[in-house]
């Protein structure tokens, strides 16, 4: 393959991971299928996990009124950036995060994933 058409290849590449712009409707609906059972997106609502409301800016482990696992209140360096949330949901929460309270394998589809951050960046 030439250059130029390596050049087109990755291009494409990389505009159809922007040119879809995450799909924050379709992002509700992953949250239902795969958060939902251990997190509410409302303000001061825990489940099995910390409510997600507000998640992405806020620094990890910082809900007063939820009882975090030692592993993740010692992240004190931890912001949710859509990044940050990038990496740790697409792989088990316990390679990210070893010693974690959070049992969920990850979500491995791309689309599904970028949808669901631009979800959660929604609760605010
Ligand atoms: C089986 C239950 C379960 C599922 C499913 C689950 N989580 Fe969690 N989650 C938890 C628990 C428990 C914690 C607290 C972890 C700890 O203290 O170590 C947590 C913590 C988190 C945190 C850190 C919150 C904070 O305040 O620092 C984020 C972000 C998060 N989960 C996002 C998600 C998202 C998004 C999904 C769906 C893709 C998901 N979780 C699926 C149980 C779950």
């Amino acid at each position: 393959m030439g250059l130029s058409a390596a050049a087109l290849v990755l291009g494409c590449a990389l505009a159809s991971r922007f040119a879809h712009a995450a799909d924050a409707t379709v992002g509700a609906d992953v949250f239902k299928s795969e958060c939902a059972e251990c997190h509410s997106p409302k303000e001061g609502r825990n489940k099995k996990g910390p409510s997600l409301f507000g998640i992405v800016g806020r620094k990890a482990a910082s809900l007063p009124d939820y009882k975090y696992s030692d592993a993740l209140r010692g992240r004190t360096d931890w912001v949710w950036t859509p990044e940050k949330l990038h990496g740790y949901l697409s792989q088990p929460a316990k390679q990210t995060n070893p010693g974690t309270k959070m049992k969920y394998d990850g979500l491995t589809d791309a689309k599904d994933l970028d949808d669901l951050i631009s979800y959660l960046g929604t609760l605010h």
